[in-house]
């Protein structure tokens, strides 16, 4: 079947009402400090998820907001995917509570764990559905509360990720817009480098494994550091040749916000000046599969992603996993 099939009708999303700066890790006791975590990382502040706030409740918000962009109502959702590393609950899938509270009475709805690359994996599971006419309207979400499951005694892990949820509505594409290409890929092999190593079937919870953290994130951020840069550099490439098209014909590059350095390494190897490069990794830190939903709806609504227009998504995170799309707008 001919590309494009799925295009993007609307997006949104929704952060907790909490902010956490850099110089607020010093009342929770962190050994760190603002100079450390902007010149390592450029993270300056990220938002974390109070009483009454969850995955779902931010989920649910910022597919709303991305419903009525679309146009699109509850009852007319064909399938929800929702990416994410920290689900509500292991079981069932957040992603049929948020079915549940959209009222997206028509909707199947399931979980997807590629972590980082959940939403550029989701919006691909959602173009091949609609390629094989199961569904006609897709909401793709990337949504995470990764403050539940840092070990807040780790600075090398807790100042980094943030909480919150991006919505994408995917209708049928028109006019030639929607995406142009895709790329997936992973290694398992090096999936010791970033994880949570237990609080799975493998190692349930027990008192002493609370005791450790092992049930938190650990990460070896150097090792991280280089696949990234490397496997994202490849995802460029990648996405650009399938779609027949250089770094001059994208208008916008929305990278996964990890690491401002990641960033900068990731825009140089495509080829794209940093003016065409989304960055609010200060602002929202590491926010995994929500942070390109997050910064695609940002950048449509500050007017930098318009009709016509064509931009290129790259993600990379724990498994390892990899990704990218390019999209017509
Ligand atoms: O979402 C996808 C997956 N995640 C990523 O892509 C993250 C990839 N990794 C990174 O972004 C970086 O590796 C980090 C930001 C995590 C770390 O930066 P780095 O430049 O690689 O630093 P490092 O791990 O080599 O640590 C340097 C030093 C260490 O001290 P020593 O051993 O050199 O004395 C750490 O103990 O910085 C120390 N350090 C800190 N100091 C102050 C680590 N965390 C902190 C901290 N505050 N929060």
């Amino acid at each position: 079947m001919k590309r494009p099939i799925a295009m993007i009708a609307g997006t949104g999303h929704a952060v907790p009402r909490k902010c956490l700066t850099n110089h607020d890790f010093a009342s929770i006791g962190v050994e760190t400090s603002d100079e450390w975590i902007v010149e390592r990382t450029g993270i300056r502040q990220r938002y974390i998820a109070g009483d009454g706030e969850s995955l779902t409740s931010l989920s649910a918000d910022a597919a709303r907001i991305a419903m009525k962009a679309a146009g699109v109502t509850a009852p007319e959702l064909d399938v929800i995917i929702l990416g994410t590393a920290s689900p509500d609950r292991l079981l069932p899938a957040t992603a049929v509570e948020v079915q549940a509270a959209l009222g997206a009475t028509r909707a199947a709805a399931f979980d997807l764990s590629a972590a980082c690359s959940g939403w550029v994996y989701g919006m691909q599971v959602a173009e091949g559905l609609m390629a094989m006419g199961n569904a006609e309207t897709v909401l793709v979400i990337g949504a995470e509360t990764l403050s539940r499951i840092v070990n807040w005694k780790d600075r090398n892990t807790c100042v980094l990720f943030g909480d919150g949820a991006g919505a994408t509505v995917l209708k049928r594409s028109t006019k030639g817009r929607g995406i142009l290409s895709a790329f997936m890929r992973s290694d398992g092999t090096l999936a010791d480098l970033l994880q949570r190593s237990a609080g799975g079937s493998l190692r349930p919870v027990t008192p002493e494994i609370i005791e450790d953290g092992s049930n938190c994130i650990s990460m070896q951020g150097r090792e991280v550091f280089k696949n990234a840069v490397r496997s994202m550099a490849e995802a460029c490439d990648r996405a650009l040749d399938g779609a027949k098209l250089s770094a001059a014909d994208i208008d916008l590059l929305i990278p996964h916000q990890a690491n401002i350095r990641i960033i900068e390494a990731t825009a140089k190897h495509a080829g794209m000046p940093l003016e065409k490069v989304y960055v609010n990794v200060d602002r929202y830190g590491n926010t995994s599969a929500a942070s390109i939903p997050i910064a695609l709806d940002e950048a449509m609504r500050a007017g930098r992603v318009k009709e016509g227009m064509t931009v290129m998504f790259v993600a990379f995170g724990a498994g390892f996993t990899w990704g990218s799309i390019v999209v017509k707008f």
